[in-house]
């Protein structure tokens, strides 16, 4: 296993080539355009939060994962997440999550949703390790592959049901 040193520090517009190929690299089938990322990141702080994984050490500024958060009025949303295959399974994709849902619970977020493949059994891992549970299921979510999308929650705050009066 690899000893270099990676540290998981906020996107920057300058980030964004090498996010690009690397979204290129990790989502073949739907991968986002410069234009669709330079949209996130122009909402940051506002509504966003990406994050970028960096190697340090020998080859300082070599980007091996990102993610991204979106927030607002109490619901938050993991927009993405992705570790370079080379780097995965030791522990990178789950400090990723660690880095979002930190910054959701600072937001004072109430709950995190995701959308997952069906077919992507090592993200759904990840999710349920963190606590997510299924909610929902879009079919064909996923074009052109038609692939459905698992709809997952992780609620971080519960919010007392509206009219219960605490009495039988
Ligand atoms: C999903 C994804 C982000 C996970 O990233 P990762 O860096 O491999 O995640 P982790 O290392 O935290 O966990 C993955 C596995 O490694 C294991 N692991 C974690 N830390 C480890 C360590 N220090 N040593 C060895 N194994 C470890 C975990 O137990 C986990 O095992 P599992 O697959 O049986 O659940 C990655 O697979 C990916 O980028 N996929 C493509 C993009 C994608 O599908 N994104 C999600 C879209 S919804």
């Amino acid at each position: 296993m690899s000893q270099e040193t990676v540290l998981i520090r906020g996107m920057a517009e300058a980030d964004l080539p090498a996010v690009h190929a690397l979204e290129q690299v990790l989502f073949p089938d739907d991968a986002w355009t410069m234009d669709m990322l330079r949209g996130e990141l122009d909402d940051q702080p506002r509504t966003r939060h990406y994050v970028v994984a960096e190697l340090a050490g020998d080859r300082p500024g070599e980007l091996v994962g990102y993610a991204g958060l979106a927030a607002a009025g109490g619901q938050a949303d993991v927009q993405t997440i992705g570790v370079r295959p080379d780097r995965r399974g030791s522990g990178l994709g789950a400090a990723l999550l660690t880095e979002l849902l930190d910054e959701a619970a600072r937001r004072g977020s109430d709950a995190v949703f995701l959308e997952v493949r069906a077919d992507n059994a090592p993200a759904q891992r990840l999710y349920e390790r963190f606590g997510f549970e299924r909610v929902g299921l879009r079919k064909r979510y996923y074009q052109p592959s038609g692939v459905d999308a698992i709809v997952m929650r992780l609620v971080l705050r519960a919010r007392p049901p509206v009219g219960f009066s605490g009495e039988a």
